[in-house]
């Protein structure tokens, strides 16, 4: 069985360019009082305290995808479904958002091209142009080779994924047969970290605010009745779901004491949180751990969970490192989580990604 890797980034050249021409967040650049760090990639919110406003390196494992071919040979990993990291095109000014978007995405098409039956992508949506030009590059993406579905984060046109506006991107997702890749980046707002946040590094906004991020944002799609109105809609969470598997329960209590929403009748008719996270909620297994990996598989079942590296970040800190302690710490997880069940852990490894993301031929 193959392994096959659903969750890892590339900025292919064109989306580099973009980076390096900006001199405000997100954007690639040199400091000039500090020439030996060589370029780095500043990308998140968090990215403004004074541990980490200077972000991290990037080399060519971000841009080329000589690198990630590397990475998977070294690591045994199949087949990559490569998707533009964060924050995608959510920063760009309308106007120029939908023709940005064809040009990362036919990169990306081109790259996966060169590398036949190893390569498949999520694309990139315009999500600051008018729905319409979304609406049309989903359509456009569906016709790509190796496209699978979109990468997205949790802005939506501007107020979330709760919008009613994006209905009709929901519907053309739906049916086009393209999953949505949910992926955080905005975290939770800095003030949660506290004025000591400068002594703890990526970890506060990395480990927690993204995953209470995803966690939030699916939150408010269960109960704006996105899933009752596309019922068919697939979205992949990245992380396992945040935090979702171990909060389901808890949210689904919330709903059913809720007297204002009882006396609205709003979530009469609406599925459970577990009806969803079964039927339209699959969960990639870059969390780390057994214990939280059997939370998702409980969840959302063993055939919906995906292997992911979220490779190129989370590299090695010491030099010469072949392996990927990221790698192999969600490696180990699987087999652990699944101890002795080898057809299950397979599955997990890469079946089920062959088959929910049709990757044979
Ligand atoms: N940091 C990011 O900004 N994105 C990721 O996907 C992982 C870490
Ligand atoms: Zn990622």
């Amino acid at each position: 069985m193959p392994i096959v890797d659903i969750h890892t980034h590339v900025y292919p050249p064109s989306f580099m360019a973009l980076l390096r021409s900006r001199t405000s967040v997100p954007y690639v650049r040199e400091f000039p009082d500090n020439p030996s760090a060589g370029s780095r990639l500043v990308i998140l919110p968090a990215e403004d305290t004074a541990s980490n406003s200077r972000g991290r390196p990037v080399g060519p494992e971000y841009y080329d995808i000589k690198e990630k071919i590397a990475f998977m040979d070294i690591h045994k990993i199949d087949i990559s479904v490569i998707s533009l990291a964060n924050p995608w095109l959510d920063f760009l000014p309308s106007k120029q958002a939908a023709e940005t978007a064809r040009r990362v995405n036919d990169d990306v098409e081109r790259m996966c091209g060169e590398y036949p039956g190893r390569l498949y992508a999520f694309g990139t949506l315009p999500l600051s142009a008018p729905a319409t030009d979304v609406e049309e590059e989903i359509e456009r993406l569906g016709t790509l080779k190796h496209m699978r579905g979109v990468i997205m984060g949790t802005s939506g046109l501007g107020s979330g994924l709760d919008d009613p506006a994006l209905d009709p991107v929901y519907e053309a997702l739906e049916k086009t047969g393209q999953l949505v890749f949910l992926h955080p980046h905005y975290g939770l707002p800095n003030s949660v970290y506290g004025p000591r946040a400068s002594n703890y590094g990526h970890v506060l906004p990395l480990a927690l605010g993204f995953p209470l991020e995803t966690t939030i944002a699916v939150t408010r799609m269960l109960l704006s009745g996105v899933f009752d109105r596309v019922p068919k809609l697939k979205v992949l969470l990245a992380h396992s779901g945040g935090t979702l598997p171990f909060l389901a329960g808890r949210i689904e209590s919330c709903v059913a004491h809720d007297a204002h929403l009882k006396k609205e009748g709003k979530m009469a008719n609406h599925r459970s949180v577990w009806s969803v996270l079964k039927e339209n909620i699959y969960l990639d297994a870059v969390i780390y751990s057994h214990v939280a990996l059997k939370a998702a598989i409980d969840t959302s079942g063993s055939d919906g969970i995906m292997f992911g590296t979220d490779h190129p970040f989370f590299p090695p800190l010491e030099e010469g490192e072949k392996e990927w302690l990221s790698f192999r710490t969600n490696y180990q997880a699987i087999t652990t989580a699944l101890g002795e069940d080898q057809k299950q852990a397979d599955m997990v490894l890469g079946g089920n990604a062959m088959k929910i993301l049709g990757l044979a031929g």
